[in-house]
């Protein structure tokens, strides 16, 4: 009994080493989702003909990672409100840029400033959703890849300053699932979009979360790859597909 468990900690323990030590471009390239597995980066969460966050069903967060040096951020997060517990406020925030991997092991992202969005909103104050642009360098100080014991996947840590890990993302796609890595909205028309709008304009940047819900659920019970043309196909008959074309032949004129 001993002895298997032995062999079985070394086992582990050789999967474990060689996937850290496999945590370079090969092995960051992908598509990974924090554990609710309802927030991916891509078109399924921003629209960037018509400015649209689209509102995942449960908060998350996403990121892309392509081996050329692109990366894209998709952040759903919930803050509860201590003072009135009730009236928590919701960020919708997507970024897209370029990312470099340092020589002391930390990782920097570098945003397009003019392609970053982000919807901050506030139930209790349901007038009133700021869409703004939104651009925020980040610096990672570390990261490293691991097997998943209890999830049986790829698991991305990347650690913060203080070294607590941001929140543990899992693989989901690999190539990953991502809107074109060029600059997508030409910085003319950006000047007036960062002031504060209220509702009536910024409602239209937000889709709720029960028009995701179907395409949502479907999602767990298909795997990766079919998922991924599945979706597709929806995507296309439902509408989002003239946005969706249109970015793949941006995507191919530049390549
Ligand atoms: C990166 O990781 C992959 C997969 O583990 C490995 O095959 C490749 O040799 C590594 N590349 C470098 C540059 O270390
Ligand atoms: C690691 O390198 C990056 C980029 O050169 C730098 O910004 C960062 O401060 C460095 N971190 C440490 C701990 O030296």
């Amino acid at each position: 009994m001993i002895r298997r468990w032995n062999s079985l900690c070394l086992l582990l323990c050789v999967l474990l080493a060689s996937d850290v030590h496999a945590a370079n471009v090969t092995a960051l390239t992908g598509t990974w989702s924090s554990k609710s597995n309802t927030v991916f980066t891509g078109p399924g969460f921003y629209d960037p003909i018509d400015e649209l966050l689209i509102e995942p069903r449960l908060p998350g967060i996403s990121f892309s990672f392509t081996d050329d040096g692109h990366y894209e951020e998709a952040f759903y997060l919930v803050t509860s409100n201590p003072t009135t517990p009730s009236c928590p406020t919701a960020v919708l925030q997507y970024q897209h840029g370029k990312y470099v991997l340092n020589q002391n092991g930390s990782i920097s992202m570098f945003p397009i400033g003019v392609d970053g969005r982000q919807v901050l909103s506030d139930p209790c104050d349901s007038e009133i959703s700021t869409y703004t642009r939104y651009s925020q360098f980040e610096l990672y100080s570390e990261w490293n890849i691991v097997i998943d014991e209890y999830q049986g996947r790829y698991r991305l840590n990347l650690f913060e300053w203080d070294g607590t890990v941001v929140r543990p993302l899992y693989l989901v796609y690999r190539p990953p699932l991502m809107l074109p890595t060029v600059t997508m909205n030409p910085t003319s028309s950006a000047a007036t979009e960062t002031s504060t709008s209220t509702s009536v304009s910024s409602r239209h940047k937000i889709k709720r979360s029960f028009e995701n819900r179907p395409r949502t659920s479907a999602r767990k019970t298909a795997t990766i790859d079919y998922d991924f043309w599945w979706w597709s196909a929806l995507c296309l008959v439902v509408g989002c597909g003239s946005s969706y074309v249109v970015m793949q032949t941006r995507q191919l004129k530049v390549e």
